[in-house]
């Protein structure tokens, strides 16, 4: 937390590492989003993470059918699997067996969202390149308040490449989405045969601008890749090390049910975003603690130590795949809480519940899977390093290599 107290957001910030203080601000009414302020206004203006209040909750009402257990299935089938298979297939072409699990992950990680928002990507590697490309520029501008780098020209990168993805990829899915709901308005096709995403979901509502619908894809985008590549080098990493203590254990890599627990342990001690930001609307005292917060105050919301709260047990610094967590969710607060509680969680963490038969289990877990049948192991005399130009913990590079490719 130290080394981050210099990010521009938490300037005058008041400091919340409590767990249930955070909770009781992220499910108050009486808190706006204070987050990402200056690339949300200049990059994503009317996308849901900015918006309050009711037209918060009746934007976020429509996007619900992308996040059922169906669905969460779909993705995995239709994009996690095929994609993993295509790269591996990719380094035995290339010859070799060794590769870089960061742009590995955002290489098999891009088509879940792109389906989730309703963007065709072509598998063709330079057009995917592209897609992750303008991805990872825009995502450096939205989150510029938490860049080290100079804003002006991650800003400037990030707005161009907005503009090349509104014309190479956002436009033709737009027009043949739009095709297709007239279609269905003239009575050509049956409702069931509408795609079921962000897009289309959109076009159906009607009056939601082009340009509002861009905001829309592009925001659902970045949230959605950015968190899951940089969440999966760490849990690979935890794993890893745990699995270094208990060898004997090495065969939990095939169990679905396992892996979706340690990906739950590992998202509790990886957090996203350095702090959450969130404004006060009046003054109030909080119910769980009594602290008085006057109108305007801005709070930083620190989930990394309220998720090491003794709450989740013993030892709570350190990653414990079989920690059993009972008055919290076992990710603790990593997808936060309330109105912008994160809407695509079931894609990371399953929907079903706990029993069930497959064991519940979302994007990461399956990925791990199928990186781990093909033999994944870290290169130990290739160190990781972490990306400088950001206060975010997120890799530059992990070293990886498959011994069952
Ligand atoms: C490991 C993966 C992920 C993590 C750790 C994560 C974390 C979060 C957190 C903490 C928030 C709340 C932000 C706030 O209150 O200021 C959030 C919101 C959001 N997330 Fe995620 N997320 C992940 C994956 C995804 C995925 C897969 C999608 C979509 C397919 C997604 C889409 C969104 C959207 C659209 C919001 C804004 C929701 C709103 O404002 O109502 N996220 N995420």
């Amino acid at each position: 937390m130290t080394e981050t107290l210099d990010a521009p957001p938490l300037a005058g910030a008041t400091h919340i590492t409590d767990y249930d203080e955070i909770s009781e601000i992220l499910r108050s009414p009486d808190f706006v989003q204070g987050g990402f302020a200056e690339g949300t206004a200049e990059m994503i203006p009317g996308a849901l993470i900015t918006l309050n209040g009711r037209a918060h909750v009746e934007r976020r009402r429509l996007f619900a059918r992308m996040f059922t257990q169906d669905r969460v299935d779909h993705y995995i089938e239709h994009g996690i699997l095929p994609e993993t298979r295509s790269a591996l297939a990719e380094l035995r072409a290339a010859g070799t067996d060794e590769t870089d699990l960061v742009p590995l992950s955002w290489r098999i990680l891009h088509r879940v969202p792109a389906m989730v928002v309703g963007i065709d990507v072509d598998p063709d590697a330079e057009v995917r390149g592209r897609f992750v490309r303008y991805i990872r520029e825009i995502a450096k501008a939205v989150t510029v308040d938490w860049q080290r780098g100079d804003h002006g020209a991650l800003l400037a990168a990030g707005k161009a490449a907005k503009t090349r993805f509104a014309e190479e990829f956002f436009a033709p899915s737009l027009a043949a989405r739009r095709d297709l709901v007239e279609r269905h308005r003239r009575g050509e096709i049956a409702a069931e045969e509408l795609p079921i995403d962000v897009v289309t979901v959109l076009l159906l509502h009607g009056d939601v601008p082009d340009e509002v619908m861009l905001h829309e894809a592009v925001g659902f985008l970045m949230a959605s890749i950015t968190t899951t590549a940089q969440a999966f080098p760490h849990f690979v990493v935890q794993l890893e090390d745990w699995l270094a203590r208990h060898p004997q254990r090495r065969s939990v890599v095939q169990d679905i049910g396992f892996l979706q627990r340690a990906v739950d342990e590992s998202l509790r001690l990886f957090v996203a975003a350095p702090a959450r930001i969130r404004t006060a609307t009046k003054d109030l005292v909080l119910k769980c603690s009594g602290r008085r917060i006057a109108q305007g105050q801005k709070l930083a919301l620190w989930f990394g130590p309220a998720n090491a709260s003794p709450d989740f047990g013993a030892d709570t610094e350190h990653f414990d795949p079989e920690r059993e967590v009972r008055a919290r969710p076992d990710w603790g607060l990593a997808f936060g809480a309330g109105a912008h509680l994160c809407i695509g969680r079931p894609i990371v963490t399953g929907v079903r519940g706990r029993g069930a038969d497959p064991a519940p289990h979302g994007t990461m877990a399956s990925l791990a899977k199928a990186l781990y049948a093909a033999g994944l192991e870290l290169v130990a005399d290739a160190p990781a390093t972490k990306d400088a130009g950001t206060f975010y913990d997120e890799y530059a590079s992990l070293p990886v290599r498959f011994t069952d490719l």
